[in-house]
This record gives C-alpha cells, structure tokens and sequence, in this order.
C-alpha cells in the first residue's frame, strides 16, 4: 500500500513537474504565460508555431508576426514561409520580430478577416534570442525599452507527453523585470494573461481541427 501510494505520487509529481521551458531569469518579477495538451503529434504542434504567416488565421493574441533584419525591414515573402523558417533554423537567432498584439485577446474564434479592436492594439519590436529546432523551443524578447527600464522574454515550447509520447504538451511564459514591470502588470496583467490562454486554447483547436 505504502509502495503504491509513493509510485503514485512520484507519478503524478514527474507528470506535474514536466517542463520544457528554462527556468525564468533573475531579476523575474512577474510572468505571463499558459501550458494545454495538443492531441497531435509534437511535429505538427511545431509546424503551427512556426508559420508565423500564418498567425492571423487562428491566433486571437498575436495577430501578426513578421520576420524582419536588425533594421527591421521585413524578410521578402518567400523568406517568411514555413519551408525558409524551417531551412533558416538556429539562423534566426539574432533576426528581428515585428509583433501586432491584441492584449485582452479577440474573442474567439478569429481568422485572417477578423477586424482588430484598435483600442487594444499594439506594435512589439523584438529581437528572436533562441531557436531551438531539436528541443523544439523558441524565444524573443522586446527591444523597445533597455532592460532596466522593461525587461520581457517570451519563451514557447514542445514536449512529447501522453500515450507513447503522441501528445504534446504547448507551454509558453513571458517574464517581466525592470523599473516598468510593476507598471505593466497594473496596466495589462490581466490582459496578457487572458492572451496566453486564448492563445493555447486557439492553437489546440488549430491543431486538432486541422
Ligand atoms: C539578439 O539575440 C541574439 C541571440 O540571443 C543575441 O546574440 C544578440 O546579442 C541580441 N541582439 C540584441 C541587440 O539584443
């Protein structure tokens, strides 16, 4: 009974206990963020994440994510598909996003025609810090403010989980530090988080739908 007992709870802790995201950085003084089981294939779940093209069919937070050079000028069109984000791999690090957002999210579902609510609008400059194809984990981080001031890195990333790994587990968290963390929370806290979870629950549906 006793050894029953602790292979369940060593279960349902290593269960628990799955991550694929790094830990947050010091200096972290809030976080955002979401994790929802995919039924689907990790490879799938990836395609999705990464055809950023492809956002504003499904996702009600991210609206549009556009691959840009340091000067951020985006890519040429052929250099944004999934196919040139796949073959560009860990050459993105260091390549430049232009995020629009809606925080609180749209409701859902949306897609490509789905007008934005331009009174929560917003433009986001980030510059891509990790793309981790193998461990299937990707990360940007905004460049609008130094990091003293706002510092924000939202990280997403794949694991296998469920029966013989064919599920998969979507995480995805932002941390926030600086002088403006405080301010930000405030201001959109609820928002943002509203929009990670709008976000898993869409590419779920995404995913399975499809
Ligand atoms: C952008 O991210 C890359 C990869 O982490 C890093 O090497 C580079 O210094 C960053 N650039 C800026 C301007 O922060």
């Amino acid at each position: 009974m006793f050894l029953f007992s602790a292979i369940l709870l060593l279960t349902s802790t290593l269960v628990y206990a799955q991550t694929n995201l790094p830990p947050l950085p010091d200096g972290t003084q809030w976080s955002a963020g979401t994790s929802i089981t995919i039924d689907a294939p990790i490879d799938a779940v990836w395609d999705v994440l990464l055809d950023w093209e492809k956002y504003a069919e499904w996702n009600p937070f991210v609206r549009g994510q556009t691959l840009a050079n340091e000067f951020f000028i985006p890519a040429s069109v052929e250099d944004r598909t999934l196919d040139a984000l796949k073959a560009a791999g860990s050459s993105l690090e260091g390549q430049r996003l232009i995020l629009t957002v809606q925080i609180p999210p749209l409701p859902l579902p949306v897609d490509e025609n789905t007008p934005s609510n331009l009174l929560h609008s917003q433009i986001s400059f980030e510059n891509i810090t990790a793309m981790q194809p193998t461990q299937h984990r990707m990360a940007w981080r905004q460049m609008m403010f130094p990091d003293v001031i706002l510092s924000a890195e939202r990280w997403s990333a794949l694991s296998r989980t469920g029966f013989l790994g064919l599920e998969t587990l979507y995480e995805s968290r932002e941390g926030y530090g600086g002088a403006l963390a405080g301010t930000l929370q405030a201001l959109y806290g609820v928002g943002l988080q509203e929009a990670f979870d709008a976000q898993g629950v869409a590419l779920k549906s995404r995913v399975e739908g499809s």
